[in-house]
């Protein structure tokens, strides 16, 4: 359906993306991006169309993100999609952008299949339409068993809540004695979050030009390194991403330490 376009102009496109790829690829890539895609209402805005067709856009870029977090060799890449706050956004915006997983996965889903790619969901699945859990659990359920990127959309994902949800489970799971209180260290406390079987991220991006966390990770990204552009997400693309990765690159980690 996309794409059609200048396909000359493509084919020299991936040919010098393919010579990108492999030049950063020279260089540890981060295991685990996250993704707070932001923007697509003022990129609407911009182009004088309601705020859906920006997030609209943004779900092709999305694809594009994939596709390349999986030719890299990222291990994981997780994607802000929707916060616990962002029901506060009028009804027809929340509705439009509850359909969006099903279709992105009506299109992308053999794709992703094909491409190894296992879809995971992080966020409180219980306010979800029915529709939209249905159509993530079904990527999820026929993904399972695949080995390549985990690509992990925070759906309905509050950092405070979750952070708040893993304290009264360790408060029940000590009441019950299923654990002792001196058990609970940080190795602990991080499996009762919604990540228990992800790593943190190495690298945070935000797009827009904002510059906060808006409840994202908060635990998860403690030593993690930060990269912002003014770019707004439907304009994000492949030699952004890279761009991020190099700079990734140059940091040095020092988690406290010296080196
Ligand atoms: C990000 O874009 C998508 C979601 C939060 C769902 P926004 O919709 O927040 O775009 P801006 O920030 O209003 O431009
Ligand atoms: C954060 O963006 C959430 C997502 C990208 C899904 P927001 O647009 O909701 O964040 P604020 O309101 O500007 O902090
Ligand atoms: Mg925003």
């Amino acid at each position: 359906m996309f794409n059609k376009i200048r396909p000359w102009k493509n084919q020299k496109n991936s040919s010098t993306l393919r010579e990108k790829i492999e030049k950063v690829k020279k260089l540890p890539v981060p295991e685990h991006v996250a993704i707070i895609m932001d923007g697509n209402g003022r990129w609407a805005k911009k182009r004088a169309l309601p705020r859906i067709a920006g997030h609209h856009e943004g779900m092709k870029v999305v694809r594009k993100t994939t596709r390349l977090a999986s030719k890299l060799g990222i291990k994981t890449l997780t994607l802000y999609a929707f916060s616990t706050e962002n029901w506060k956004r009028p009804k027809n915006e929340v509705e439009y952008i509850m359909k969006l997983p099903e279709e992105f996965l009506g299109t992308f889903l053999p794709e992703l299949i094909e491409e190894n790619v296992q879809v995971k969901m992080m966020g409180y699945k219980d306010q979800l339409p029915v529709h939209t859990l249905r159509a993530i659990e079904r990527a999820i359920e026929d993904t399972k068993n695949n080995t390549g990127l985990v690509l992990n959309f925070a759906l309905n994902y509050g950092s405070r809540a979750e952070i708040l949800d893993a304290v009264k489970q360790v408060i029940n799971d000590c009441k019950s004695g299923i654990m002792k209180e001196n058990e609970l260290d940080e190795k602990v406390f991080s499996s009762y979050l919604m990540t228990s079987n992800i790593a943190d991220p190495d690298l945070l991006i935000r797009t827009s030009g904002e510059i906060r966390l808006s409840n994202f990770m908060l635990w998860q990204l403690a030593y993690t390194e930060f990269w912002f552009t003014e770019v707004l997400w439907p304009d994000f693309n492949e030699d952004h991403l890279l761009e991020a990765i190099k700079d990734f690159q140059n940091r040095q980690r020092r988690f406290g330490g010296v080196k």
